[in-house]
């Protein structure tokens, strides 16, 4: 089926989507973007995703291409045209065109930003057999830039993770700094050991996931013990459960490090109710 995507405006036929080769993005990854998931054809944690969006712009100087509520009614007039129920929206804004290649920011008054917006159909999203399995990560060194915490579309160097993982044959790779996890290439990382949850502290070095903010308030209102700190693959290889999360993957166990089985092998009962306490809470909260 080809999809209706939405570009400057426009709702239009993916085929026919359009933007130019001076798009800032494409010549200086000088975009940023989100990721929200779709559940039962409602948006999952909208008003978090919008909110980092303008944090993003902000540290950028990059003006904001709508309101929120403007992105509110593109987001789910997609759903809608595209039928999603489970699946994700994927939505890009960048500097826009200028007439040239040049280093320099343009005027934002002379060039606006260039905004796009694609749905990603993924039934079964929720119910993903890789829960229940779990899955085998690696770890790499982290040498991505220093300004993770906003999210830019300059991907090459998780894209060169992934790939690495899967010549590992395993699913992903946990980037280490200084002898310590940072994150996912496209996740946040966590260990559990007895009633306490394990993730790094929010920093530059680090995206503040959206998910990660809900997953540790539930676990607080579990009564799990949560500690923000720095900690190792030697740690994590030690404790009883691993995971990570992210709008797309949700609350995803991890059961071997480096090649170490984490706990039992097995994905564990902690991880399993953190992902059902997400995944029914964030359907409450959908809209
Ligand atoms: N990635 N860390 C990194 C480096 C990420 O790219 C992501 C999200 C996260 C989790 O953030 P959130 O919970 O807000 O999705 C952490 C998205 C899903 C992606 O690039 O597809």
């Amino acid at each position: 089926m080809t999809r209706t995507v939405y570009v400057n405006g426009e709702y239009l036929p993916e085929t026919e989507a359009k933007v130019s080769i001076f798009d800032r993005a494409f010549l200086m990854a000088d975009g940023v973007y989100e990721v929200t998931s779709v559940l039962g054809g409602k948006l999952i944690d909208f008003d978090g995703h919008a909110v980092r969006l303008e944090r993003s712009l902000r540290e950028l100087d990059m003006r904001a291409p709508c309101s929120k509520d403007e992105l509110l009614e593109i987001h789910r007039k997609l759903v809608e045209l595209n039928g999603i129920d489970e699946g994700m929206i994927y939505l890009q804004v960048t500097r826009g065109a200028a007439a040239d290649r040049d280093f320099v920011f343009p005027d934002p008054d002379e060039v606006s930003p260039t905004l796009v917006l694609f749905t990603q159909n993924k039934p079964g999203l929720a119910d993903s057999p890789a829960a229940k399995k779990g899955i085998k990560v690696i770890s790499i060194e982290d040498v991505r830039w220093g300004r993770r915490d906003i999210k830019t579309v300059q991907l090459l160097y998780p894209s060169m993770g992934k790939m690495m993982a899967k010549k590992a044959g395993v699913d992903d790779a946990w980037m280490v700094e200084d002898g310590f996890v940072t994150e996912g290439t496209s996740n946040n990382a966590y260990f559990i050991k007895g009633n306490k949850i394990v993730t790094r502290a929010l920093s530059n070095d680090i995206l503040h996931g959206i998910t990660r903010a809900a997953v540790l308030r539930f676990a607080r209102e579990a009564q799990m013990e949560v500690e923000e700190r720095n900690f190792t693959i030697e740690e994590a290889q030690g404790a009883d459960e691993a995971f990570i999360t992210s709008a797309s993957t949700f609350v995803m166990p991890v059961v071997e490090i480096d090649g170490k089985a984490i706990g039992t092998g097995a994905v564990g009962p902690r991880a399993t109710r953190l992902r059902e306490i997400y995944l029914d809470e964030s359907r409450k909260a959908a809209v």
